[in-house]
C-alpha cells in the first residue's frame, strides 16, 4: 500500500511537465478513425460522419501504437459535441464526454492502460468555440447557453489579428472569454478534465482565435505541459504564444518541411530557419514537429515520393523538438483535403510490417536508444540537396534529389577508425577516416548513422 502510494505521488509529480515531454515521441490520432471498440474492420461510407472508432478500439491495439516507440499519444477532443462532430472540435456540452466513443468507464480505462505501459496521453482542447448551432440556439451549450456568453457573428479577416479573435471560424460561435462567466468556467474546465481523467498534456486548438492574455491563465490552470496551434507560418507570430502556453505545433517547421523536400530548395535556408527559431523562442525544445496531421493533405497526396517521404518523417524526429507523427503515415497514407486526409486505420492495423511501419519504428527508437533531446543539433556539413548533422554521437544525413551523393563529413565528433552503421541496412557501415566520414547516399533515401564500437 504504502509503495502504491508513493508510486502514485512520484507519477503525479513527474508527469506532464513540459521539460519531461522533450523526451516523448507522440501519435496523433482521431478517435472516430483509428479502431472500433468491436474489432469491426468494414470500410466507413462516409469519411465527413462517424466511422465508429472509439476508446475501447484504441486500448486494444495500444501494441500497434507502441512497438513503434511511441510514449504518448495526443487523442482528439472527447467531449459531446453537436450531430456530425466525429473530430471532437464541436463541443456541446464541455462536462460530458462523446458517447460514440464509449463510456466514461472505457475512456478512464484507456487512460490508465496507457499509463501502465508507460505512455502519456495528450487531449486535445478547444476553448475559441463550439459546435456549429447558430447564434440563437446556443441554449442547447452547456455552460454556455446565453448569447452574451459570445462575440456578436462577423466574418475572419485573416490579414487583421483583432477579427482573428472576436469573429467566428467557420460559422462556429465564438466564446468572448472577456465575460468574466465564459472565462472561469472555461479555467474551472480545463482543471477538472486534467485532474479528473489524470491527463498528462494538452493540445490546445485554433490559439490564434483566442487573446493570449486567456492563454496564460489556461494553460497554468491545465498544470500540464500545453502546444498551441498556430496555424500560421511565422517563426514570430508562433513565437508570440510560448510564455502564454508551453509552446506551439511548429508550424514554420512544416512549411520548411515542404519546402525542403517537395520543393527541392535548398538546404542552405536551414541555417536561417534555425537561427531565427532559436532567437524568437524561449525554448525550440519544447515545439512539436510534425509532417502531417489532420488539418492538412497530407504529404504523400501532395507529392508521391517515398524517399522524398522518409527524409521528411526523418527530419521532423530528430530536429530539435518533440515528434509528433500522425496517424497513417506509418502506412503510407496520401489522403487530401479534411476530411480525405481523416481515412480509417482499422484495415491497416495488422499490417506492421509495411515498409513505412518499420521505417517509422526504427526512427522513433534511434531517436530514444540515443537520447538525442538531450544534445543540441550541430551542422556538420550543408550543400544544396545535402545536410547532415549530429547530435551527440547520432548522425543524420538527408537528400532532396534523386541523385546519387558522396561527400566526406570532415568536421564530426568521431574518432579515426570508428565504425558507423546505418540503421536502416544494416550491413550498410563506413569507417571513419582521416579525411572524416564518408557518406553515400543513394538517389534520395535518408541515412541515421549508429557508432557500432
Ligand atoms: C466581450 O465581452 C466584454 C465583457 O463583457 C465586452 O466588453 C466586449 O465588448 C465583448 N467583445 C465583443 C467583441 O463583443
Ligand atoms: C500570420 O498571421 C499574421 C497576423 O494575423 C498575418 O498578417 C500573416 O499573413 C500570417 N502569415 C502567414 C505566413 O500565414
Ligand atoms: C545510383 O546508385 C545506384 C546504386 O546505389 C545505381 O543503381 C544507379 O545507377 C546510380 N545512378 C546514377 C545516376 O549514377
Amino acid at each position: 500500500m504504502r509503495l502504491l502510494l508513493i508510486s502514485f505521488i512520484l507519477a503525479v509529480a513527474l508527469a506532464g511537465s513540459a521539460s519531461q515531454w522533450q523526451s516523448r515521441t507522440i501519435y496523433q490520432l482521431l478517435t472516430d478513425r483509428f479502431a472500433r471498440n468491436n474489432g469491426d474492420t468494414s470500410g466507413c461510407g462516409n469519411l465527413g460522419n462517424y466511422c465508429g472508432g472509439g476508446w475501447v478500439g484504441i486500448m486494444n491495439n495500444l501494441d500497434y501504437i507502441q512497438n513503434m516507440g511511441f510514449d504518448a499519444i495526443w487523442l482528439s477532443p472527447v467531449v459531446a459535441n453537436t450531430d456530425g462532430g466525429y473530430h471532437g472540435y464541436w463541443a456541446q456540452d464541455f462536462f460530458s464526454l462523446n458517447s460514440h466513443f464509449g463510456s466514461e468507464q472505457d475512456f478512464i480505462n484507456l487512460v490508465s492502460a496507457m499509463h501502465s505501459r508507460g505512455m502519456w496521453v495528450m487531449l486535445d482542447v478547444v476553448a475559441n468555440h463550439v459546435g456549429p448551432v447558430g447564434l440563437n440556439n446556443v441554449g442547447s451549450i452547456n455552460p454556455f447557453n446565453q448569447q452574451s456568453y459570445y462575440h456578436p457573428y462577423c466574418q475572419i479577416d485573416w490579414n487583421n489579428q483583432w477579427s482573428i479573435e472576436n469573429c467566428w471560424l467557420a460559422d462556429l460561435p465564438d466564446l468572448n472569454q472577456t465575460v468574466p462567466y465564459v472565462k472561469d468556467q472555461l479555467l474551472n474546465w480545463v482543471q477538472w478534465i486534467v485532474t479528473k481523467y489524470n491527463l498528462d498534456g494538452l493540445r490546445i486548438d485554433t490559439c490564434m482565435e483566442v487573446p493570449t492574455w486567456f492563454w496564460s491563465l489556461f494553460s497554468q490552470a491545465s498544470g500540464v505541459y500545453t502546444v498551441c496551434e498556430v496555424d500560421n507560418g511565422s517563426i514570430n507570430v508562433n513565437a508570440g504564444y510560448q510564455g502564454p502556453t508551453d509552446a506551439t505545433l511548429n508550424y514554420p517547421m512544416f512549411w520548411l518541411i515542404k519546402d525542403l523536400f517537395q520543393s527541392g530548395q535548398s538546404f542552405y535556408k536551414v541555417r536561417d530557419f534555425k537561427s531565427q527559431e532559436e532567437s524568437a523562442f524561449k525554448n525550440v525544445n519544447l515545439l512539436g514537429n510534425f509532417v502531417d496531421n489532420h488539418d492538412n493533405p497530407r504529404f504523400l497526396y501532395n507529392y508521391y515520393k517515398i524517399n522524398r517521404f522518409q527524409n521528411a518523417i526523418a527530419w521532423s524526429m530528430t530536429w530539435t523538438g518533440i515528434p509528433i507523427l500522425y496517424y497513417g503515415d506509418e502506412q503510407g497514407y496520401a489522403g487530401g483535403n479534411d476530411p480525405y486526409n481523416r481515412e480509417i486505420l482499422w484495415t491497416n492495423l495488422q499490417n506492421t510490417n509495411s515498409q513505412m511501419y518499420q521505417f517509422v519504428s526504427k526512427v522513433v527508437h534511434y531517436r530514444k536508444n540515443n537520447q538525442i533531446w538531450n544534445y543540441p543539433v550541430i551542422e556538420r556539413y550543408v550543400d544544396t540537396n545535402f545536410y547532415c548533422f549530429t547530435r551527440g554521437m547520432a548522425m543524420m544525413a538527408f537528400s532532396n534529389t534523386d541523385n546519387n551523393l558522396s561527400y566526406t563529413v570532415s568536421y564530426h565528433p568521431y574518432k579515426v577508425g570508428d565504425k558507423l552503421c546505418n540503421i536502416f541496412w544494416a550491413s550498410d557501415c563506413v569507417t571513419v577516416t582521416s579525411s572524416g566520414v564518408p557518406v553515400y547516399l543513394s538517389q534520395g533515401e535518408v541515412k541515421l548513422y549508429q557508432l557500432s564500437n
